[in-house]
């Protein structure tokens, strides 16, 4: 199994290109389900998770068209010539799941398997279906399966979303679409990923207003066509690069990211002594002298602070001149990196939804072991860091979210290998 090694201590310096958002690719690669034109997708990110997507797309009938060294791809949904989603294909990759609306206001049925929980807490889909169930659509669940149907096709409806949920929003407004009539979403989640799906809908012929804002009002129509459209720019890559340099000490230029994306995150970068300053195609983050000052973090849906940069912001903590809080508000279990961290040198104290961080000096490098996406990148940013050789185990973790880190990370002066030992 492969793992990254990185010798730390040296400040990063250069400019990383931040490819197209992972989030929000996954959900506009599943957007070709509901139309028979293609959706042609530029700046699409390279991932684990998005080629695997693609595949569960080309299992229920979606041509794919993704040559092997670009970045722009095309989705042909002619005709769906499957509408079940099998429990091996969702469970590797919750997003799978999403799948389930398109079919359901495309063809009228679906069969799709239950997610499961995953590494950082329970996440049900219970806010998803109720949202099915008001458009009309009956919803069984059996032997671990989801079975929808809305033959006589989906309904407008009014739907107020209890708390915020990215992938409910999400999903509803890819149902919602070709449903017969007006579809609202109240309490909506405001995401940049939510708006780029919109953006996208509606290039396809989808009539959707108010994304971005708690209230969405997405007028049915009965068919979409084809369409061209560029992800936006992962701003939790953005992030995830703007704090490690912070952490390192140097100075980067973030091609491509949208400091407007990132506002919760740059405010804590600021008081953390750090400085920020976008441009007009991008973001510098520069710290050049003396050391990073504690800030206290709490997670929130946007334009709070992102839960996917809550770990990346805790490896910068643990080396900030006093004691930082973080608070994790939405998922129950996300502070695994904290142990390994930890192993680090850091100093971390995880009392329920919150760690308390007290800073030291420096971190020494050691082997560590990744556990999800996010937090197998707080343990990259704190391995540039540490003095020293820092071993990552189960490298797949990052393989899932961040194109090419290696080479964007090497690019700017880090010592960092990829080497096929065992975990
Ligand atoms: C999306 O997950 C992202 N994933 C997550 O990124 C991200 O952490 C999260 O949004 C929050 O920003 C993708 O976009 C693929 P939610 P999602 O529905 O949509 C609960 C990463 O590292 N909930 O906003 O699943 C849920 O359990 C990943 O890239 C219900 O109870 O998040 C959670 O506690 C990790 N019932 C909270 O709501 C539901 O029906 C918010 O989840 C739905 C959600």
């Amino acid at each position: 199994m492969d793992r990254i090694i990185i010798t730390g201590g040296r400040p990063l310096r250069g400019v990383i290109p931040i490819s197209g958002a992972k989030n929000s690719a996954l959900k506009l690669m599943v957007a070709s389900l509901l139309s028979s034109e293609p959706l042609t997708l530029d700046r699409m990110p390279r991932l684990a998770d998005t080629r695997f997507t693609a595949t569960l797309l080309e299992s229920l009938g979606v041509a794919v068209d993704w040559p092997d060294a670009g970045a722009t791809v095309r989705f042909h949904a002619r005709e769906i010539t499957s509408t079940i989603a099998p429990y091996d294909l969702v469970r590797k990759m919750r997003a799978s799941f999403n799948v389930l609306g398109p079919m359901l206001a495309r063809v009228g049925h679906a069969t799709v398997s239950l997610p499961g929980g995953c590494a950082i807490g329970a996440r049900p889909v219970d806010l998803h279906l109720k949202a099915f169930e008001a458009m009309g659509a009956d919803i069984v669940i059996e032997q671990g399966y989801v079975k929808a149907a809305a033959l006589r096709g989906l309904k407008g409806a009014s739907i107020v979303f209890p708390f915020v949920s990215v992938g409910a929003t999400e999903h509803a407004m890819l149902a919602a679409v070709l449903a017969d009539g007006e579809t609202t979403l109240e309490n909506a989640a405001r995401e940049p990923e939510i708006v780029d799906l919109a953006n996208c809908l509606n290039a396809m012929g989808a009539k959707i207003e108010g994304a971005g804002g708690g209230a969405i009002v997405i007028t049915g129509v009965t068919s979409l066509r084809e369409a061209r459209h560029m992800v936006v720019a992962d701003r939790i890559e953005a992030g995830t690069y703007a704090i490690a340099a912070a952490t390192t000490g140097g100075e980067v230029r973030l091609e491509g990211a949208v400091a407007q994306h990132l506002g919760a995150l740059i405010q804590a970068l600021r008081a953390a002594g750090v400085e920020v300053i976008p441009d007009a195609d991008g973001i510098v983050v520069r710290r050049e002298n003396g050391r990073l000052q504690p800030v206290d973090i709490d997670t929130q849906p946007f334009p709070g602070f992102p839960t996917d940069l809550q770990a990346q912001f805790m490896a910068l903590m643990a080396l900030a001149d006093g004691t930082s809080i973080a608070r994790e508000n939405i998922f129950e279990n996300r502070f695994m990196h904290a142990p390994e961290l930890s192993r680090l040198g850091a100093d971390i104290t995880v009392r329920g939804k919150e760690a308390v961080v007290r800073g030291v000096a420096k971190l020494h490098g050691a082997p560590v072991m990744a556990t999800d996406l996010r937090a197998s990148v707080s343990l990259v940013i704190a391995g540039l860091a540490a003095e020293g050789e820092t071993i990552i185990n189960r490298v797949y973790h990052l393989d899932r979210g961040f194109e090419r880190l290696e080479e964007k990370l090497v690019a700017c002066g880090a010592d960092v290998r990829r080497d096929g030992g065992s975990a």
